[in-house]
């Protein structure tokens, strides 16, 4: 068998964030999530709540150097909005919050780890939700700007990649289609609107970044999901074409090419849906295209036709026209019920080459959540995650064979390092290179953080 190996420059990481990481010793204003949680507690998987986190506001020099060790050399997270600004309205910056952020960040780069900064995670301050709603505003538009601004100039000389948003459809989704996220409010119209204004701070905070001439690149994280009809009947495939209007390029076409697709907007206008702008933003959008877009990918979006036609007096959803199609036979990850589909990964890649001008682009997420996992470790208290070895294998061989036909990729970034805290989900399921200890938040590197410290050392991924 052939080696799997990648390019020299790879960046070898993984990702996480702000709030699902950072934890409580240092008090900052709340989120959504910290609202959330005081409010309805059982939402969350066994009323575990986002103060209980690996504590790396504390322990992050712990973490780097593990980074370090397992020679990975680059890492995503997220900084807070609601820890960094102490005063929306003004942008004014919460020193220590700074600060902390400014010692996690050097002791990245003194460890050869490229810190990938991102600056929201689905982590809506609630003030702004509670007095505004969220981004259905323009003015949160101008706060958030406010904010970036704040961060490129903190550390801006530093922090060499930006992202804007991470997967700003599963956030939108959460809140406005799903019932996710706070303020789950189940309206289409909000979910068009909160995207717009999503898709505008983006383009704003480019255009800033660019203004203020930082020697970096800044890019969004999307979780491009590959729609795949249930066949090729013309229903079926209209239905992955409607899907991939509302899910995918919804931000990949405005953010790269610059525009929406027409189709998306003749939809929204057929069922009065369409978003309110002002014709000048259209500039803005057309002109801040991306440096580079990071995807994250964990299964495919497999749909059908819809067996009967939707009540035509319920409000419009995009689900008028698809059904999620559960593929008879489909490999599951049996520990935590998502297809598993490795191929997907080289059908974005070729999909970002072929549709996108082979944009420069990275995998900013992949990974296996597994629920239990406790049930694998060994009598030295190690994890023996050999499945998650394997799912990692099979999509790097996938990812492999697309930069040698020319994919413009230039990473792969596991979610996660530490196990993590999973919004409603918890620590249900574990993802990380490295298990987390809830009673003593105490590391343990799991044999998979063995295993890829090794093929990162013999560029051998086989
Ligand atoms: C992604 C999110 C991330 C994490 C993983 C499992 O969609 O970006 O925060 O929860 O799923």
């Amino acid at each position: 068998m052939n080696k799997i190996q990648f390019p020299k420059d790879f960046l070898w990481g993984t990702a996480s964030s702000g709030p699902q990481s950072e934890g409580y010793k240092h008090k900052k204003n709340d989120s959504i999530w910290d609202y959330w949680y005081k409010k309805e507690p059982e939402r969350f998987y066994n009323q575990v709540g986002p103060e209980t986190t690996s504590n790396v506001y504390e322990q992050y020099a712990e973490d780097v150097s593990i980074m370090k060790e397992l020679n990975l050399n680059s890492f995503r997270t997220s900084i807070q909005w609601s820890r960094l600004i102490k005063d929306f309205e003004t942008g004014e910056v919460d020193q220590e919050a700074a600060q902390f952020y400014n010692r996690y960040i050097d002791e990245m780069i003194a460890n050869g780890i490229e810190p990938m900064m991102n600056l929201f995670h689905f982590d809506m301050p609630y003030e702004l939700e509670q007095k505004y709603g969220g981004f259905k505003s323009r003015h949160v538009v101008d706060l958030y700007v406010k904010f970036a601004e704040a961060a490129f100039e903190l550390f801006g000389d530093r922090v060499k990649y930006w992202i804007s948003f991470n997967e700003p459809v599963a956030y939108t989704k959460g809140a406005y289609w799903h019932n996710l996220i706070y303020p789950n409010e189940m309206s289409m119209q909000s979910y068009v609107q909160a995207n717009y204004h999503i898709l505008l701070a983006h383009s704003l905070i480019v255009s800033a970044y660019r203004k203020g001439n930082y020697s970096g690149e800044i890019g969004i994280v999307v979780d491009l999901l590959p729609p795949i009809p249930r066949s090729e009947n013309p229903a079926d495939v209209e239905a992955g074409r409607i899907a991939d209007l509302f899910i995918n390029l919804i931000f990949m076409d405005p953010c790269v090419r610059g525009e929406y697709d027409q189709d998306y907007l003749n939809i929204l206008k057929k069922h009065d849906c369409m978003f309110h702008y002002h014709i000048e933003d259209l500039e803005a959008i057309k002109e801040n295209t991306v440096d580079f877009i990071g995807i994250n990918y964990y299964q495919p979006m497999r749909v059908k036709a819809r067996d009967s036609m939707p009540n035509p007096f319920s409000p419009f959803t995009p689900e008028w026209y698809y059904e999620p199609y559960e593929m008879p036979n489909r490999r599951m990850n049996e520990y935590r019920g998502w297809e598993i589909y490795p191929k997907a990964l080289y059908d974005i890649a070729m999909r970002v080459k072929n549709e996108y001008g082979n944009i420069k682009w990275y995998v900013s997420e992949n990974g296996m959540g597994v629920q239990g996992e406790e049930r694998f470790k060994n009598k030295d208290g190690f994890i023996e995650d050999d499945y998650r070895i394997d799912f990692i294998k099979e999509h790097l061989g996938w990812l492999a064979k697309a930069i040698d036909e020319g994919s413009n990729c230039f990473g792969y970034h596991l979610w996660t390092f530490v196990d993590n805290w999973s919004w409603t989900n918890a620590y249900k399921n574990r993802y990380g290179l490295v298990s987390l200890n809830l009673n003593n938040t105490e590391r343990t590197i799991k044999k998979s953080g063995n295993w890829i410290k090794e093929a990162i050392k013999n560029n051998d991924f086989s």
